[in-house]
């Protein structure tokens, strides 16, 4: 389970996996009524027996029905589905920092800058073995309005980031680079860029991805933007 691709049917199905589970269906065949089960889940009896039928389907348990009763038992691919949930949990619940921070700003021109520095040679090639991608040759511009926004922006600050190391080429130097990984307007992956000599201040935040987002996600000068900015320890 990928909970970046969970939805609202599959959590409703891992439900219903953990409440078997609670009856000890992990461990040993049990048999359980489709009545007494969907008392369990405070759900209707349809709603129960549909959820029996689709982790069956799944391969996520076993099932014979019997006139008093289903013998039930989750298979081991049920059982590493109730893993997966309980280790994506314990690093939710016990890591340092939040696995994501959204911050919303206004798109805006700038002066061209961008698509000299991302096309350095020494940054490019750390972006594409850091980050994994070669970005559009540009950055786009966000400026965070909001006091909420710029408080969530110098918390960043604290947080691990991917760290491009500064340069010289024949002419001149090229300053360290903080990035982190982002999805932006939920749809397209990208990073935002700190760079520690940057030419904005604090509360303008550069956004780089392999697609020209301007074009990808129709944006023009003033349009707002999501960047869900995600945090790997
Ligand atoms: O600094 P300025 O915004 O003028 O330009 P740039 O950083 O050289 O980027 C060129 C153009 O591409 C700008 O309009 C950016 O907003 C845009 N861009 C984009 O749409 N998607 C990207 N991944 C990078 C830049």
């Amino acid at each position: 389970m990928n909970t970046v691709g969970i939805n609202v049917e599959l959590w409703k199905q891992l439900f219903t996996l953990y409440k078997l589970a609670e009856l000890g269906a992990h461990k040993r065949v049990i048999k359980v009524s489709t009545a007494f089960l969907a008392e369990k889940m405070k759900a209707s009896q349809q709603t129960a027996s549909r959820h029996l039928i689709a982790l069956e389907r799944k391969g996520w348990i076993t099932r014979r029905v019997t006139p008093d009763g289903c013998l039930i038992k989750i298979t081991d691919t049920g059982f590493e589905e109730l893993s997966k949930l309980h280790s994506n949990l314990l690093l939710i619940m016990e890591t340092k920092y939040p696995p994501s921070i959204t911050l919303e700003g206004e798109v805006f021109s700038g002066l061209g800058e961008g698509a000299y520095y991302v096309t350095r040679d020494g940054y490019r090639k750390q972006f594409i073995e850091k980050l994994g991608f070669d970005p559009y040759p540009g950055t786009l511009n966000v400026k965070l309005v909001t006091e909420y926004d710029l408080k969530s922006r110098s918390e960043l600050e604290a947080y691990p980031a991917i760290e491009l190391e500064g340069f010289r080429n024949e002419n001149r130097t090229y300053g360290p680079v903080k990035c982190y990984p982002a999805v932006i307007n939920n749809k397209v992956k990208g990073a935002v860029i700190f760079a520690l000599r940057s030419h904005y201040d604090s509360s303008v935040v550069e956004v780089i991805a392999p697609k020209f987002l301007r074009n990808h996600l129709k944006l023009k000068d003033g349009n707002k933007v999501k960047i869900e900015v995600l945090i790997n320890p």
